[in-house]
């Protein structure tokens, strides 16, 4: 059985004591997932990493926002694999859709990041998702699937299942419009079909999909009833100890 995954993403929030005085607030949670065998953590900026992963250690996830795929050069503001490594993180977003809007960053490149991820034993999170433009066409599964499969080239069927995906419609996003429990369960079956073609069933039924876009303590719920959604990465709602705990006991 695929275990249920709570992962916050901070985006460009918090300083770095914000963010501690944060991660002690919330990490009496840890305890309270774990009985419930739900995974939970949190994606924070490159600065809070430290920090953050002094006080939570391994009782929850502490991940980065971003990577780079190569471990070091003449890349300036970037971050390698090897710094987070360091700092005892191993997992990271990756293709967010804020960084492929604002940073250029293509399925190509995420498919560099993914591959040097899990060559260093670390867990990319894979953010995929359409605009409201592709979704009012009707080409979200053209687009995603195109996402999917260029994100994953080359990645070995040993490998794939140990990625997490997540379905963030783009319209869903920071808008208070979250896709209907529908749309997610959809779109994230269709997800796993895909993983099924390029690998096997085995590995289709191992991948954790998650959804994303306007998850809040009132619906979480709804989307973790859907037989192919294993989680939520949740911007907005996971800013704040109070409903980061009501997300989490909403799916209990
Ligand atoms: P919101 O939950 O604020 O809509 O953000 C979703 C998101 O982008 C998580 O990565």
């Amino acid at each position: 059985m695929r275990r249920k995954l709570l992962l916050g993403n901070w985006k460009m929030n918090k300083t770095p004591s914000e963010a501690k005085a944060f991660a002690s607030e919330i990490k009496p949670l840890a305890k309270e997932a774990k009985s419930h065998k739900i995974d939970i953590g949190v994606c924070v900026p490159a600065v809070d990493l430290e920090g953050v992963k002094k006080i939570l250690k391994k009782s929850m996830i502490v991940g980065a926002e971003n990577v780079h795929y190569l471990p070091s050069g003449a890349y300036t503001g970037e971050v390698s694999i090897p710094m987070l490594k360091d700092l005892g993180i191993n997992v990271s977003l990756v293709g967010h859709s804020e960084r492929r809007e604002y940073d250029n960053e293509t399925s190509e490149k995420c498919n560099l990041k993914i591959l040097a991820l899990l060559e260093n034993d670390m867990i990319p999170v894979y953010c995929c998702g359409e605009s409201l433009e592709t979704y009012e066409a009707g080409k979200t599964k053209a687009f995603v699937k195109e996402q999917i499969v260029t994100g994953l080239k080359d990645v070995k069927k040993e490998d794939a299942s140990k990625i997490v995906i997540a379905y963030e419609p783009i319209w869903s996003i920071g808008t208070g419009k979250n896709a209907s429990k529908e749309i997610a369960e959809d779109v994230c079956k269709y997800i796993r079909k895909i993983i099924r073609e390029l690998y096997d069933t085995k590995t289709a039924n191992r991948v954790r999909i998650l959804y994303g876009g306007s998850v809040k303590p009132n619906n979480i719920k709804d989307y973790l009833s859907e037989k192919d959604v294993d989680g939520a990465l949740v911007g907005g709602a996971s800013l704040k100890a109070d409903s980061f705990q009501e997300l989490l006991r909403n799916i209990e």
